[in-house]
């Protein structure tokens, strides 16, 4: 029986969420943790979800990951009636809103159909498809999850809004720093989200030109502070990042709970990151005995967490 298998990675944005809609610079940086699709013969089209997902959020993102699914094997002109394959979703990186789940996913699946297929599709190729998908995700996406889950790594990601080449380049820094993603157990729809951003700007541009331009400065100076290794400063930046965020109603009561447990117990700079209101928060702990005693007091407080490292 042929049998394909592919992945792709999770991500954090640490500067730039919805920002970077509009064409503004943002950072992302993959993480270890993974979603893997693996792809067999099959008497008709059948797709098995056995990732692990935080609490309703698969019965959230159903009709995106259905979408999702119709526009990469569109696009890669795959008749799932002519040639009924069997999908199983797997992997380590845990389903929640904020952390480029279907980013990931879409990514897999590009990957394991360009195998069982021997298509022989190339990274930049892989990408193409896997923002096609994120499209049923994001409405309107960026294209920086779906870039962040194919290449991996620390990025700096501008959307060409003109329908060109992206702006990505690797930021390199000196070495790994330790974070804790907190998760507040809400899903959010991406699309949604995304589209009430977009309502709230055009119905206030004067405000929304403020913060996007204070965004703007903002993300130079955390890229310079991530090549210099300047740990404090990048803490601080995401702090006012968050702020600009939270101005843009795009945080919610579970998230500043846990912003305000993990800076009580030495996180150096905090915001959510992907989506928003809801999903995961970022919080910067440089040096393991930190990152310890956020988790914790993160659990102590009834989330989830997951601890990682950016720039690895
Ligand atoms: C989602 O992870 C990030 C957003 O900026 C949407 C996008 O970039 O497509 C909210």
């Amino acid at each position: 029986m042929k049998k394909a298998e592919g992945y792709g990675f999770g991500k954090v944005i640490l500067f730039g969420e919805h920002f970077v809609v509009y064409g503004l610079p943002a950072i992302a940086s993959a993480i270890g943790d993974k979603t893997i699709a693996t792809i067999g013969n099959a008497k008709k089209f059948e797709l098995v979800d056995n990732r692990p997902a935080t609490e309703g959020y698969k019965e959230t993102k159903k009709g995106e990951m259905e979408r999702s699914m119709k526009l990469i094997l569109d696009f890669m002109k795959i008749d799932p009636c002519k040639t009924p394959v069997k999908i199983t979703l797997s992997g380590n990186l845990l389903c929640a809103s904020g952390i480029g789940a279907s980013a990931a996913m879409a990514t897999a699946l590009a990957r394991a159909f360009s195998e069982y297929f021997s298509l022989d599709l190339d990274d930049n190729q892989i990408n193409r498809i896997s923002y096609e998908g994120e499209k049923g995700s994001a409405g309107t996406p960026s294209g920086i999850d779906n870039t962040c889950a194919t290449f991996g790594g620390l990025l700096w990601f501008e959307k060409n809004l003109g329908g060109g080449e992206n702006k990505i380049e690797l930021i390199k820094i000196k070495r790994p720093v330790e974070i804790v993603l907190g998760n507040t157990g809400i899903s959010q729809e991406t699309r949604e989200v995304v589209a009430d951003v977009r309502k709230a700007k055009e119905s206030d541009p004067k405000r929304y030109d403020r913060i996007f331009s204070d965004y703007r400065k903002l993300v130079r100076d955390a890229r310079k502070s991530l090549e210099n290794h300047e740990i404090q400063n990048i803490g601080k930046l995401m702090d006012e990042n968050h702020r600009l965020l939270r101005e843009m109603n795009l945080s919610c009561r579970e998230a500043e709970e846990i912003i305000s447990t993990a800076k009580k117990n030495g996180a150096i700079g905090a915001k959510i990151t992907g989506t928003g209101r809801g999903g995961y928060v970022i919080l910067l702990t440089p040096r393991k005995a930190v990152q310890e005693k956020v988790t914790k007091a993160i659990e102590a407080a009834g989330y989830g967490v997951l601890k990682t490292t950016i720039g690895a």
